[in-house]
């Protein structure tokens, strides 16, 4: 039977990837690169590439084989955003399923280097069950968990995610406006292009803004967001258009 590790590799920072998922990286035959975004630009390809590159000639002794698995195209805008998800996740499932079947001997050992931890807003285990439910090939898998990007954050602003007792909502930027009143005292809001606590929070909101986490690029800006709002929706448009991509994460405190 092959067998498939979907490996948390952290947020960016080499330093930050475990050594469970060390010892399983050492064990696989061929890595099967997934997330490229081709309408996002060469650069994001060679910047998140790079780095599962990067992590593997720092860790693994000896060679090691990466299978590039071509992302099939996306519509971003879509008028059901769900069943576009769906569909998409389908198209990649396909594409990941061939290439295990062809790339992979029956015994061996494939890996998927996940950014940050394969359980947040990561659709490597979704795909990974879509696959297995088919039943065309035999697969096996084991989570070894990532640093996540929110763990990142929070040690580069030296905060807590919360108040005493108080409760924890993770969201996309699509979504922030649809958070409950109950749940707006700590929001975690991850996926926002579009600097989306501008329409949503009070000035005197508090917030703590990180992009590019654990790499040389790290950027942090805090304050409420009345002070810092507009200086962090200049600061990430200067610093996308530099980079060719951007990652940045927040939290938003009521
Ligand atoms: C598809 S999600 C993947 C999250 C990942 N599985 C995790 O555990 O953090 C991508 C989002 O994670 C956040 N993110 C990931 N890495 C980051 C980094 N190094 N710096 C800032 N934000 C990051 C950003 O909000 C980005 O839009």
């Amino acid at each position: 039977m092959r067998k498939l590790l979907v490996i948390g590799i952290g947020p960016g920072d080499p330093r930050q990837v475990t050594i469970e998922a060390i010892d399983a990286m050492k064990s696989v035959d061929a890595f099967f690169v997934l997330d490229k975004a081709p309408e996002r630009g060469v650069a994001v390809k060679h910047s998140l590439v790079g780095l599962r590159q990067e992590i593997c000639d720092r860790y693994i002794d000896g060679d090691y084989r990466f299978v590039e698995v071509p992302d099939p195209p996306r519509d971003r805008n879509p008028a059901d955003y769900r069943a576009e998800v769906r569909r998409w996740h389908d198209a990649r499932a396909d594409l990941i399923e061939e290439a295990l079947a062809t790339e992979l001997a029956e015994d061996g050992v494939g890996g998927i280097l996940v950014w940050g931890d394969p359980a947040l807003y990561d659709s490597t285990l979704r795909i990974v069950d879509t696959i297995i439910a088919r039943g065309r090939i035999d697969l096996d898998y084991t989570v070894i968990p990532g640093i996540t990007s929110f763990a990142s954050l929070t040690a580069a602003h030296k905060i807590l995610l919360n108040r005493i007792g108080e409760p924890i909502h993770i969201t996309t930027g699509r979504r922030l406006s649809e958070t409950p009143e109950g749940a707006s005292a700590n929001q975690v809001v991850m996926l926002d292009a579009d600097c989306t606590f501008l329409q949503t929070a009070a000035p005197t909101d508090h917030i703590w803004w990180g992009a590019y986490l654990g790499t040389a690029d790290q950027i942090l800006i805090e304050g409420t967001v009345g002070d810092v709002g507009e200086r962090i929706r200049e600061t990430r448009t200067a610093a996308r258009e530099r980079h060719g991509w951007i990652m940045d994460i927040y939290l938003l405190r009521r």
